[in-house]
């Protein structure tokens, strides 16, 4: 009863805002009275969040905020806000949840971007916990003996693709950096809910049953997720007694514990026999991780900076080029029904990714024209692209300034569910956008610890070199593969008015973009911002959102000359719009909340 309404409210929700609204008004108070039993015991303010999201309304609130794709994981990191910490704890609290109750998307075994707002000091800076490729790796990683590619899932399911989990050095550094509170004491919800049990959500059960054949090619990873050899349900209680152990280690000791020491020889051993595909990751590998602090990309849209994860992931270049080629559209004026403010779109979108084929990749290992790529006369002259009625009939990459042009390698990574956006605003004023993957739904599917490993190396290119010359995002060892991930702060005069990102993959870009020009141009409050059915375009096609409003942009854009595409574009969007009040949004594609006090 309670997912039959849930269902239609999300229907309703993924619709225009003007049907949110009519969802708003559907909202029982005996529906709001049932909202949340699917995670079983949540206190009352998480209950009135997840019914504000299916209403199609933010939340609101005056000191700080946390949205994230589950609620025992806000409500952790909810904990550690009220309590006083900085949004850098509230991310500790809220990932070690994450990393149980939703094993699917991130976690320990991962890796991670975060872009961090400082109030003290008016800086933006970003932290980058990427996996890297082990120092065994070579160009040749996903070539079979004949240097052609292997399939997709022959590559990700095993060892082979795992590289250097970022995660947990990740959690340390922020906590380093920007941490106030006991750092043992961010953990105790995880441990709680892992030794005590918690509730299996809706779309953890359907996500295992849908991959069931992979999951149990390995006998660690088969017991905990079909106990007795069936897939564990919605509303089961899970117990994860190695994950308590595990997160139980690197309270008490330290990042440490997971790179170094008895956890780490799992890993490796884990990596290294898994049946029919193992991997080359060693125990050097993990002792040598490092997240690394790198300067934030910046771009201008509408006198605004937009603030995001510079190389190795290509998400603030793309989404940058994207906006700054559009700043000189008016979009506002031709509003979120027009076609001709989707083609705009589209095709700045279709430029943008053709740069990023060419030239985007881990600029550690490959030299990049960083800046060149969202230098505003290099933007505005790409913009002037746009300047005709249908779509573009091809679109190349452009030179930037600068003169080292690597051979374009086409990515069309294949997307599946995973992946999740936490975004923070604590009661200092600092900000936390982050975005933490294990990339493909289940990563390997490696289980060791209590945790999933991640699947990360696929996202470098299986193809090293094209017509004898070698393509930039190719396998290296130590080099991070290149990302789509966009945690991103939009700022006004050094403010932030908007914390946010999304799960994804390539289509991540898209998601943030329209959901920023949804709330600068179209005046979108961010709920509404983030329930907008999305349309997306990245090498030509244009994907709209199946059954959702979006399906009326199919005419016009043929007739414009797009082939289109209508289908699922399950995004996890969470933001927080930052003005007056703190405004959460929570993405109704997924099971997440905004909460704040
Ligand atoms: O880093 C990336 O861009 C991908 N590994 C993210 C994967 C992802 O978002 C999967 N999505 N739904």
């Amino acid at each position: 009863m309670l997912r039959r309404t849930a269902t239609a409210l999300l229907a309703l929700a993924l619709a225009w805002p003007a049907v949110a609204q009519e969802a708003a008004d559907a909202v029982t108070p005996e529906g709001a009275a049932d909202v949340g039993a699917e995670f079983g015991p949540l206190s009352e303010a998480a209950r009135t969040a997840l019914a504000a999201k299916q209403a199609g309304e933010p939340t609101e609130a005056q000191g700080w905020m946390v949205a994230a794709a589950n609620p025992l994981a806000v409500e952790a990191g909810a904990r550690v806000l009220r309590e006083g910490g900085t949004a850098a704890d509230a991310m500790v609290a809220v990932q070690a949840v994450l990393g149980l109750v939703e094993p699917q998307s991130s976690g320990l075994g991962g890796g991670a971007f975060l872009v961090w707002y400082d109030a003290g000091s008016g800086e933006v800076t970003t932290l980058d916990g990427r996996e890297t490729a082990p120092l065994e790796a070579t160009p040749t990683l996903f070539q079979n003996e004949n240097g052609e590619p292997l399939g997709f899932f022959d590559a990700v399911v095993g060892g082979r693709s795992v590289g250097t989990p970022g995660t947990p050095a990740l959690m340390q550094a922020a906590h380093e950096k920007w941490g106030r509170a006991d750092w043992a004491s961010l953990f105790s919800e995880a441990i709680a809910l892992a030794e005590g049990g918690f509730t299996v959500s809706p779309r953890l059960a359907d996500l295992v049953a849908g991959d069931a054949d992979r999951l149990q090619r390995f006998p660690a990873t088969a017991r905990y997720f079909f106990p007795g050899g069936q897939p564990i349900a919605a509303g089961d209680t899970l117990t994860n007694p190695a994950y308590a152990d595990t997160v139980r280690r690197i309270a008490a000791e330290g990042a440490e514990a997971f790179y170094t020491g008895d956890i780490a020889s799992d890993i490796v051993a884990t990596v290294r026999t898994a049946a029919g595909n193992p991997g080359v990751l060693s125990r050097t590998d993990l002792a040598l991780y490092e997240a690394v602090e790198r300067p934030a990309v910046c771009a201008e849209y509408r006198e605004r900076d937009v603030c995001g994860m510079g190389p190795p992931s290509s998400g603030a270049l793309t989404m940058g080029q994207i906006l700054g080629m559009l700043d000189s559209y008016d979009l506002a004026a031709l509003g979120p029904d027009s076609p001709e403010a989707w083609r705009l779109i589209g095709d700045a979108s279709r430029l943008a990714f053709a740069d990023r084929g060419l030239y985007m990749a881990d600029s550690d290992f490959v030299p990049m024209p960083t800046q060149g790529l969202v230098a505003p006369d290099y933007l505005a002259e790409r913009a002037r692209l746009l300047q005709g009625d249908d779509a573009l009939p091809e679109v190349a990459p452009g030179s930037p300034e600068w003169d080292h042009a690597q051979l374009w390698a086409p990515d069309e990574s294949i997307e599946f569910p995973s992946t999740s956006h936490i975004s923070i605003v604590d009661a200092d004023g600092n900000a936390l956008s982050m975005t933490t993957t294990i990339e493909n739904g289940f990563g390997s599917r490696l289980f060791v610890r209590g945790f999933l490993l991640n699947n990360e190396l696929t996202d470098f290119s299986f193809r090293s070199h094209a017509d004898g010359r070698p393509i930039a995002n190719r396998v290296e060892p130590g080099k991070r593969p290149r990302s789509s991930m966009s945690p991103t702060i939009v700022l006004h005069e050094g403010k932030p008015t908007l914390v946010i990102g999304s799960p994804g993959g390539s289509r991540i870009i898209g998601y943030v973009a329209q959901a920023v020009i949804a709330h600068t141009d179209w005046g979108m409050d961010v709920q509404q911002a983030l329930a907008m059915p999305h349309a997306v375009n990245r090498f030509g096609t244009y994907d709209l959102e199946a059954g959702t409003d979006a399906e009326a942009l199919a005419e016009p854009l043929t007739a414009m000359g797009y082939e289109v595409n209508l289908r699922d574009l399950t995004s996890g969007l969470h933001a927080i719009e930052v003005g007056e009040t703190l405004r959460g949004g929570a993405d109704p594609r997924r099971e997440g909340i905004a909460l704040g006090e």
